[in-house]
C-alpha cells in the first residue's frame, strides 16, 4: 500500500520534470503541476500566486475544485494560510475549527475537511503556494509532505526559468509583481503583441496588473469542467478583469458567448471587454497602432449643440459656486482639451477663484509618465477643482489625482465636462459631470482627433478615415 503511493508520487515527479523541460507556457506548466498533484492525492488542488501588490493571492491553476470554490475569488494574503509568506508547509487538519481559514463556510460547502499548504519559493523569492484540499480529515504522512514540497520546488523553478529565459527579450514584463520593483523576475510570455502593448501602457501609468490571472470553468457544479475562460488581465486596484479581443471578427462570436456564460455563472465578477476598435482607439490616443495615421474628415453627428453646452456649463458653475461659497477654489486644467470648458465655466462661477494649468507626458513620449508642465501655485491647504474635458479610461485622471493629493491640498474634487463611463479602466470619483457620452470618440469644444476639430463650437462624433492616402 505504502509502496504504491510512493510509486504514484515518483511517477508524478518524473512527469512534472518532463513538463518543465517542455516548450509549454508557464501557465501550462503550472496547470500540469496542479493536475499531477490532484491526480496523485485524488483530490482538489490549487496553485495560488501573489498579485502585483503582494496583498492578494490568485487561483492560477486549479484541479478538481468546485467552480464556486474558485469563484470565492481573490484571497487576502494576510488573512490567508500563512504558508505562502513563510518557508514552511502548513497543515490544517480540521477546517471546521481552525482559526486560520478565511472562507470557512465556502470550504465547508465544498466538503473540504483538511488543507495542506506549501509555499512556492526560490531563494528569497516567494511566489505563492500550493494548496491541497482533502474531503476527509486527512492523516498526513512525511512522504505526502516531501512530495508536495518537491512539486512546489518545480513550480518555483518553472517561474524562475520563465524569468531567466525572457530577461533579454524585448517587451518582457514581470508577472505578479510591480514592474518597477523587479524587472528580472516573474516574466510573462504574452500570447499576443497587443497584450504586451496594453501591459506597457498600464506600466507607463503605474497601474498594477496581472496577466491571465485566473481560469474560470464555464460549467455547472455537476458538469465536467471542459470549457474554460481565462481573461487576459486583472487590475487589482479595480477588481476588474480585462479581455482584449483584437482577433478576427469570426472568432469574436465564440468569445462573446463564453463571456455571457461567465457573467451568468460568476455574476459578481467585473469584466471589461476591449474590442479591436476600442483598443485601436486607445492606442491611437498615444500615437500608436493602426489608427495612428487616421484622420477625422467630417462630422457624422452632433451630440451637444452650443446652446446645450452653455446651459449645462451654467448649471455646473452654479453648483460649484454654492459648494465653494466661503472658499476660494483653485481650478486646475490638464493638457489642452479643457480650454473651452474652463473658459466658459470660470466666467459663470460667481465666487473668487484662482487658475492654473499642468501637463503630463503621454505614453510613447517617455519611459514613464511624468509632469511636463507643473502647477506654479502652492497647493498646501488649497481647495482644488481639477477640470477635465473628458474622462475615458480614467488613467490620466488617476495619475493627476495622486500627483495633486501628494501636495497636501485641503480638498480635491473633479469636474469633467464629459464622462465616457463604458471605457473606464481605473476607478476615479467624479464630483461634477456635464454629460455622459456614448462609447464613441468625440470632437469639438476643445476636444480634438489628431489635432483636428478642436475649434468646433459644439460636440460631435467625427467620421474617421483609417488610412488616408497622402
Ligand atoms: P483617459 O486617461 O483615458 O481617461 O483619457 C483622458 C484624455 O484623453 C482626455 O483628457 C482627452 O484629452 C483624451 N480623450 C479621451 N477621449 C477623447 C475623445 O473622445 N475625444 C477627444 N479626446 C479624448
Ligand atoms: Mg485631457
Amino acid at each position: 500500500m505504502a509502496l504504491s503511493k510512493e510509486r504514484v508520487y515518483y511517477k508524478a515527479v518524473r512527469q512534472a520534470i518532463t513538463a518543465l523541460g517542455s516548450g509549454e507556457s508557464l501557465k501550462e506548466k503550472l496547470d500540469t503541476i496542479a493536475r499531477l498533484l490532484s491526480r496523485s492525492f485524488d483530490t482538489g488542488v490549487s496553485i495560488v500566486l501573489f498579485d502585483s501588490t503582494r496583498k492578494h493571492l490568485i487561483h492560477t491553476a486549479s484541479w478538481k475544485l468546485p467552480p464556486y470554490y474558485l469563484r470565492k475569488g481573490i484571497i487576502d494574503a494576510e488573512k490567508s494560510l500563512a504558508e505562502s509568506a513563510g518557508e514552511k508547509p502548513v497543515f490544517i487538519e480540521d477546517v471546521s475549527t481552525d482559526p486560520r481559514i478565511q472562507y470557512r463556510e465556502m470550504a465547508e460547502k465544498a466538503g473540504i475537511k483538511s488543507i495542506l499548504g506549501v509555499p512556492i519559493t526560490s531563494g528569497e523569492e516567494g511566489y505563492g503556494a500550493i494548496r491541497v484540499y482533502f474531503k476527509e480529515v486527512y492523516r498526513l504522512t512525511n512522504s505526502d509532505i516531501s512530495f508536495t514540497v518537491t512539486l512546489a520546488h518545480l513550480a518555483a523553478l518553472a517561474m524562475g526559468n520563465t524569468a531567466a529565459e525572457q530577461e533579454n527579450k524585448a517587451g518582457i514584463l514581470p508577472l505578479n509583481m510591480d514592474p518597477g520593483i523587479s524587472k528580472t523576475s516573474r516574466i510573462v510570455h504574452f500570447a499576443h503583441e497587443s497584450e504586451a502593448e496594453f501591459a506597457r501602457i498600464l506600466d507607463f501609468y503605474g497601474i498594477n496588473w496581472i496577466y491571465e490571472p485566473r481560469t474560470f470553468p464555464l460549467v455547472n457544479e455537476k458538469e465536467r469542467a471542459s470549457e474554460m475562460f481565462t481573461p487576459d488581465f486583472y487590475i487589482p486596484s479595480l477588481d476588474l478583469y480585462i479581455e482584449l479581443t483584437t482577433m478576427k471578427q469570426n472568432l469574436v462570436t465564440g468569445k462573446n458567448r463564453k463571456l455571457r456564460r461567465l457573467k451568468e455563472l460568476y455574476p459578481e465578477i467585473k469584466i471589461s471587454l476591449l474590442y479591436k476598435n476600442d483598443y485601436d482607439r486607445l492606442l491611437a490616443k498615444y500615437g500608436a497602432g493602426p489608427l495612428a495615421q487616421s484622420r477625422a474628415h467630417s462630422i457624422r453627428k452632433v451630440l451637444f449643440s452650443a446652446s446645450e453646452i452653455d446651459k449645462r456649463v451654467r448649471q455646473l458653475a452654479e453648483t460649484i459656486s454654492g459648494d465653494y461659497r466661503n472658499r476660494r477654489p483653485l481650478l486646475v486644467g490638464v493638457q489642452r482639451g479643457f480650454l473651452c470648458f474652463m473658459a466658459d465655466l470660470m466666467r459663470q462661477i460667481t465666487i473668487p477663484l484662482d487658475l492654473d494649468f499642468m501637463a503630463i507626458s503621454y505614453y510613447g513620449q517617455k519611459d514613464e509618465v511624468s509632469v511636463t508642465r507643473d502647477i506654479e501655485t502652492p497647493l498646501t491647504g488649497r481647495d482644488i477643482i481639477l477640470v477635465e474635458d473628458i474622462v475615458d479610461t480614467g488613467i490620466t485622471l488617476d495619475y493627476m489625482i495622486k500627483y495633486l493629493q501628494a501636495k497636501n491640498p485641503s480638498s480635491l474634487t473633479v469636474c469633467t465636462l464629459l464622462d465616457r463611463r463604458a471605457r473606464r479602466l481605473v476607478n476615479v470619483k467624479l464630483d461634477y459631470v456635464g454629460f455622459e457620452v456614448p462609447d464613441e470618440f468625440v470632437v469639438g469644444y476643445g476636444l480634438d482627433y489628431h489635432e483636428e476639430y478642436r475649434n468646433l463650437p459644439f460636440i460631435a462624433i467625427p467620421e474617421i478615415k483609417e488610412f488616408p492616402q497622402k
